[in-house]
């Protein structure tokens, strides 16, 4: 067969990049776009990033690094400064005490647990995931060569138990990631059943990581629970992989960090030097400015989250056939639609994502793609008005199925 010098065909893929499958949300957005191309006029639940801007006292401290030449290469664990205000941010809201050593500034959050599941897991090794969960988990484990196994909490309205991990513990098992607030279920661990996960997985010879990216978008009456307060003992076996990404509406910024055992991080560190070589100088200035300084953003955004969660869950439980509990924190709804499938003669949540994304011109997330079949999952990081539209289309399309 004849190649031309663009064509691909003969193109010698790894086993590795084989296993890889692009993110299946990238793919929803590569949808909508070519849908909003087309004129439609596309709501979009199936972001995962805040709609705010981020805060102009951010934005102003990345404009003064540019003036004062701060172009250059930074160490690959990130400057001092932010390392500093990483680990004061986390021992003054949760009374630990990490120093800088045990800080490692990555690109992101997604980076960090790539970075930390690489320097874990051989071939072969086992890795307890949640599941439903964050569709990067698996696909980073798969990476690295590992194998997942789940932790089913459908069960449990989708909370992470002590019984179900124990439940799911093999002689394997070398790595636990939990994630509270969780993407997609918008679940929480609790206090108490936290510390119980991670003093079983420590006791049966695991380590965990703690992906807190949602950290700060806790709903009340439920707390904001870090890894970060547990005692020493249990902490020298957590990697906490932390994201100013969403908390600061920093998602294009690509910061993050990961906080934990000093050996853990020094290889994390020496992949990162040996890949991405640190993340963006300018973008280090301006999170030390995010951490150090007013956190009354953050309140606002969590605030509006709260405010369009309690009008829109009461909104999709009124649709006949859907099913959908009160998130706990972060920005996603995880409706169950195994009744409304039935009565409008969907097979698979992906057929019904599909249905109000090409029909209806909703952007939404198929449960399937977080290992839970029958639910969507769908963000409100959109405006109440966008989210009103939503509903109103979702009704519509029951109608028209149900006629
Ligand atoms: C559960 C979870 N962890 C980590 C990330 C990564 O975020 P980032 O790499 O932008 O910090 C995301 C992003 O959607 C997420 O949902």
């Amino acid at each position: 067969m004849s190649t031309t010098a663009t064509s691909t065909s003969a193109f010698p893929v790894s086993k590795r990049a084989k296993m890889t499958k692009l993110s299946s949300t990238a793919a929803v957005v590569m949808a909508a776009d070519k849908l909003r191309a087309q004129g439609v006029n596309v709501i979009d639940l199936g972001v995962g990033e805040p709609d705010f801007p981020t805060p102009e006292h951010i934005k102003d401290a990345a404009k003064r690094a540019l003036d004062e030449n701060f172009t250059k290469y930074t160490a690959a664990t990130g400057i001092m400064p932010l390392r500093q205000a990483i680990c004061d941010y986390m021992n003054s809201n949760f009374g630990s005490d990490y120093t800088p050593e045990h800080c490692c500034v990555v690109l992101g959050g997604k980076q960090g647990i790539f970075n930390a599941v690489l320097a874990m897991i051989d071939p072969g090794d086992e890795v307890l995931l949640e599941n439903p969960c964050w569709v990067s988990f698996p696909e980073i484990v798969h990476f690295a060569e590992g194998k997942t196994a789940p932790v089913d909490t459908e069960v449990t309205d989708f909370h992470m138990t002590a019984d179900l991990v124990g439940q799911a513990i093999t002689p394997k098992s070398k790595l636990l990631i939990i994630n509270s607030p969780s993407n997609p279920t918008g679940r929480l661990i609790d206090r108490a059943e936290f510390r119980k996960i991670v003093e079983l997985a420590v006791e049966k010879g695991l380590w965990v990581i703690s992906d807190e990216c949602y950290l700060q978008f806790v709903y009340p009456p439920n707390e904001v629970n870090s890894a970060a307060m547990l005692p020493e003992e249990l902490r020298s076996r957590v990697l906490i992989a932390g994201s100013l990404s969403k908390t600061y509406a920093m998602t294009g910024w690509r910061v993050g960090f990961t906080l934990g055992p000093v050996e853990w991080v020094n290889e994390i560190t020496k992949i990162q030097s040996q890949s991405a070589t640190h993340a963006a100088s300018i973008a280090q200035k301006a999170s030390v400015v995010a951490l150090t300084s007013s956190q009354e953003s953050v309140k606002e955004m969590l605030a509006e989250y709260i405010r369009r969660a309690e009008w829109f869950i009461p909104a999709l439980n009124q649709i006949p056939g859907i099913k959908c509990s009160a998130p706990e924190g972060a920005f996603y709804a995880f409706p169950n639609m195994k009744e409304l499938m039935k009565n409008c003669g969907f097979a698979t949540s992906k057929e019904l994502a599909d249905e109000l994304l090409w029909k209806y011109g909703v952007v939404t997330t198929a449960g399937s793609a977080f290992g839970a079949e029958g639910y969507l999952r769908m963000s409100y990081a959109n405006s109440l008005e966008a989210i009103t539209e939503a509903v109103e289309r979702i009704k519509q399309m029951v109608a028209d199925r149900t006629k």
